[in-house]
């Protein structure tokens, strides 16, 4: 089969780190069959299926599962997270050790949905990943410096009688579980960040040498609490969107390597957890199949990253966090390669309902973007051509 380059890019294949795929639990609203066909439609060759399904991947069994159900489906390489406790807010560490020896192979951990609150079940989670060589991947949020609607803290929530999410919930948590890091020499990985006070922390704690990366998401890197004026929960997201200022600061961070990679935090939802009023939404949108369309709006179209530093942020640095060494590499000879093509140049419209996944909230809907991704090619096998799966 001969595939038409002509003034394309041609990208390692997409590595990312965060992804809810729903299965176990929430097969309404996402399987692992419909979160790879997303996954392979938005260039990904690779994703890192987040820990907290119904039931919580704290086990050999359920991270098993959702491998082999990721090697059946084929289109994209299905690596489980484990979580790092028992059930996912947990007061007991789960038997990570377990998990990483499975046949899954987990080699990183999260609490996704609930941050490790418990500094002392941290430090000990941080030790016990620095003896497996693994990486705890933080949902950075201070649970208990957040009250009331999933909001950002500030203007734009009061206008709304909205309490807030204030920026140093994130920001004292990352702080913390940098120092203990550091303390246990552990691998430190922190989710979502949508702060610019958490880039000027992990620019500070980079600087200790400090063994932590960070991801930011697509949309923490275009919308803003702006949105909330529409009052439409596609736009409630966990952590929240927060302001103009933070958006720029992220987009600098990850332009020079403060934040290390794109991620998309996908949370697939069910209409009925959207289409209700604000406090009573489900907090999370979709992310697999914009994903790069928004980072080529946010960061080439601005000149803030070349396509060089796309392999980088999208493919490269995930494959590196997450321990993959058959991703994110240039092509050696005679090896099958994972691939992404994208034109640059051609524009789509998104439409929630024409996505892969069952869910359909996405907060892009109706907006034209720029970057196709015209083929994907896993271990050099075409999984996606044109918008369709092969
Ligand atoms: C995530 C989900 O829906 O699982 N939601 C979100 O808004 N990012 C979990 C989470 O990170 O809180
Ligand atoms: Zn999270
Ligand atoms: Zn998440
Ligand atoms: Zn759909």
């Amino acid at each position: 089969e001969v595939i038409e380059a002509g003034g394309q890019v041609l990208l390692p294949g997409f590595v990312d780190l965060h992804t809810h795929l729903r299965e176990p639990g929430r097969e309404d609203t996402e399987t692992i069959d419909t979160g790879s066909a997303a996954a392979a439609l938005g260039g990904y060759t690779a994703v890192f299926a987040m820990a907290n399904t119904d039931p919580v991947a704290d086990n050999a069994v359920i991270v098993e599962h959702v491998w082999r159900r990721g090697q059946e489906v084929g289109l994209v390489d299905v690596h489980p997270v484990g979580a790092v406790t028992v059930g996912l807010k947990g007061e007991k560490l789960a038997e990570l050790g377990t998990m990483a020896n499975s046949q899954a192979r987990v080699k990183v951990f999260s609490d996704d949905g609930l941050c490790v609150a418990d500094p002392l079940l941290m430090r000990r989670a941080l030790e016990y990943s620095t003896a497996l060589d693994v990486v705890i991947a933080q949902h950075a949020e201070e649970p208990r410096l957040t009250v009331g609607a999933q909001a950002h803290e500030g203007e734009r929530a009061a206008r709304l009688g909205y309490t807030g999410w204030p920026a140093a919930a994130e920001e004292s948590i990352v702080a913390r579980d940098c120092l203990l890091a550091l303390h246990a020499n552990a691998r430190l990985h922190v989710c979502h960040v949508s702060t610019s006070g958490t880039a000027d922390v992990l620019r500070w704690a980079k600087d200790r040498g400090t063994k932590v990366s960070a991801e930011v998401t697509p949309h923490h890197l275009l919308l803003t609490d702006e949105r909330l004026a529409t009052y439409d929960p596609v736009n409630k997201v966990n952590p929240p969107l927060r302001t103009e200022s933070d958006a720029e600061k992220l987009r600098a961070a990850l332009a020079d390597g403060t934040i290390d990679c794109v991620a998309t935090d996908h949370a697939p939802h069910a209409v009925q957890d959207k289409d209700t009023e604000w406090t009573a939404a489900r907090p999370g949108m979709l992310g697999l199949q914009t994903a790069l369309s928004i980072v080529a709006e946010t960061m080439v179209r601005t000149g803030l990253l070349d396509w060089r530093g796309v392999a980088r942020v999208m493919s490269e640095r995930p494959a590196e966090i997450g321990n993959l060494a058959d991703q994110g590499r240039p092509i050696a000879v005679g090896e099958p390669a994972n691939l992404a093509l994208v034109d640059p140049d051609a524009e789509w419209t998104v439409r929630g309902a024409e996505l892969a996944s069952i869910a359909a909230n996405t907060p892009y809907e109706g907006m034209r973007l720029p970057g196709v991704v015209t083929a994907t090619l896993l271990r050099g096998r075409v999984t996606a051509r044109d918008g369709k799966i092969c």
